[in-house]
């Protein structure tokens, strides 16, 4: 059933596990996160970027989450890295049960004044909000944060911000990064800050960039690296690993972001099947293998975020 973020996260805060949140663009991913979510009796959160509006239409995004939300298991819509205000506006309209707004990179006041008046549109729809505080890192297609631009956040403003915005959910940066190169060094968050952070926000923590970027499984998406000529992307590609994400949920985290697991799920599956099968010409066989993997990814990740087996009706 359609549920707000909120009300998962509540939940979650009572269970002390996190709730997954996982990017879709299309329907065969849409279709791995959910059928995975009933398998494994989990509430799911899915989540489209304005990337992903931009390239599936809003209205075909939220008419197949509708379709997904009739699982027995709670589903949240949700739109990722809001940042322009007349799409944050239309979704909320328009049966989005939640919505972020990422103002992380404007300074502290206007992304106070923006927020504000987002909880605005959004309470008076009964949909939830998330917001961020701290610039996470990464390039994707439309988040974009360079490392200079990023900076962890205090726990202090955290504090002020989540109070004077009225948010119901807060996307804080601790060390994680967006895509495939998240740590140049030690793979390790900064769990004292997250720690701290908690002990003075009073609404659920979210963390960004989360994925795991499982080794073997980008070792296979690059099999063949000769024919597709990117071999030179594999050094260097460094996920979070699971006995972090597990330190931060104990520490107060509440929502996970999954894409980049998803991505690389995706392509491999898409490139071993037609590496494998030069006739392959049917878009749904071609499509199979991708569909099976992003299962595996997201029942994975989900036994790691403690969300198994906690979807009450
Ligand atoms: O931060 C979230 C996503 O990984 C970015 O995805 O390419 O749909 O904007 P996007
Ligand atoms: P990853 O790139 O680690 O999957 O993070 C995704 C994310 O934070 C989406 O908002
Ligand atoms: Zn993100």
């Amino acid at each position: 059933m359609l549920t707000t973020l909120k009300q998962v996260l509540a939940a979650a805060d009572r269970g002390k596990y996190a709730v997954g949140a996982f990017n879709v663009n299309n329907l065969e991913i849409l279709q791995a996160v959910i059928e995975t979510a009933v398998e494994e009796k989990a509430p799911v959160i899915i989540q489209t970027t304005e990337g992903a509006i931009e390239y599936a239409g809003m209205d075909y995004l939220i008419a197949m989450a509708r379709v997904a939300a009739k699982a027995p298991v709670p589903v949240v819509l949700h739109l990722d890295h809001g940042k322009d205000l007349k799409v944050i506006r239309q979704a909320i309209r328009s049966g989005y049960t939640s919505v972020m707004y990422d103002g992380s990179l404007l300074p502290y006041e206007q992304n106070v004044r923006n927020t504000r008046k987002i909880v605005g549109w959004a309470h008076a729809a009964g949909v939830s909000v998330e917001a961020e505080i701290g610039a996470i890192k990464g390039i994707e297609d439309l988040v974009h944060v360079s490392d200079k631009q990023a900076f962890f956040t205090d726990p202090d403003e955290a504090r002020r911000f989540a109070r004077d915005t009225g948010c119901d959910a807060l996307a804080i940066s601790v060390g994680t990064a967006h895509g495939a190169y998240k740590f140049k060094a030690e793979a390790k968050l900064d769990i004292p800050r997250l720690r701290k952070i908690d002990s003075l926000v009073k609404v659920p923590l979210v963390l960004h960039g989360a994925s795991e970027v499982d080794r073997a499984m980008f070792r296979r998406m690059k099999n063949r690296c000769d024919i597709i000529g990117d071999c030179k992307r594999l050094s260097g590609a460094k996920g979070v690993p699971d006995a972090e994400i597990r330190k931060a949920i104990r520490a107060g985290i509440r929502k996970i972001n999954t894409d980049t697991d998803l991505r690389i799920a995706f392509t491999t599956g898409v490139r071993e099947t037609l590496l494998s099968d030069k006739k392959a010409f049917d878009p749904r066989k071609i499509l199979a293998l991708s569909k099976e993997l992003m299962k595996d990814a997201v029942r994975d990740r989900m036994l790691v975020f403690g969300c198994r087996n906690k979807a009450k009706r």
